[in-house]
């Protein structure tokens, strides 16, 4: 029972922090490389990055690009767990959408 609240808190707390580790920005780093990118840049070009910057890009918020993360994720069957899915977000936000 105190392992379930203690879980709980600190999902809680990796889910509101917004501030990103290095260690975390290069792990999402290499998660994104591995997993998005080839898809990315065959329909974007380049090193597919130009799909996070678009004029009309579909992420508009924090919320957003967490969501977008998630079901990328089950689209894909990468079966990530919320560490990696927040390793990523952290990744994208700080060096693309930046909010
Ligand atoms: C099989 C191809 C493919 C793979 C693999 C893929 N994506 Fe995408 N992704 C797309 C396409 C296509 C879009 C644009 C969808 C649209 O415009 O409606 C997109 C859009 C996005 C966006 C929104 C960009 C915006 O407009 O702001 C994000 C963020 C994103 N993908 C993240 C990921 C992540 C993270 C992964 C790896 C887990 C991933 N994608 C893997 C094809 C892919």
């Amino acid at each position: 029972m105190k392992a379930a609240i203690i879980l709980v808190l600190s999902t809680l707390a990796a889910a509101s922090a917004h501030a990103a580790a290095p260690a975390d920005l290069r792990a999402g780093e290499k998660l994104v490389k591995t997993h998005c990118i080839s898809c990315h840049a065959s329909s974007f070009g380049g090193d597919g990055s130009g799909i996070y910057t678009r004029e009309y890009r579909k992420v508009r918020s924090f919320n957003g690009l967490k969501a977008q993360v998630t079901s990328c994720n089950t689209m894909l069957n990468l079966k990530w767990f919320d560490d990696d899915e927040q390793q990523v977000v952290q990744y994208l936000n700080q060096n693309y959408y930046h909010f």
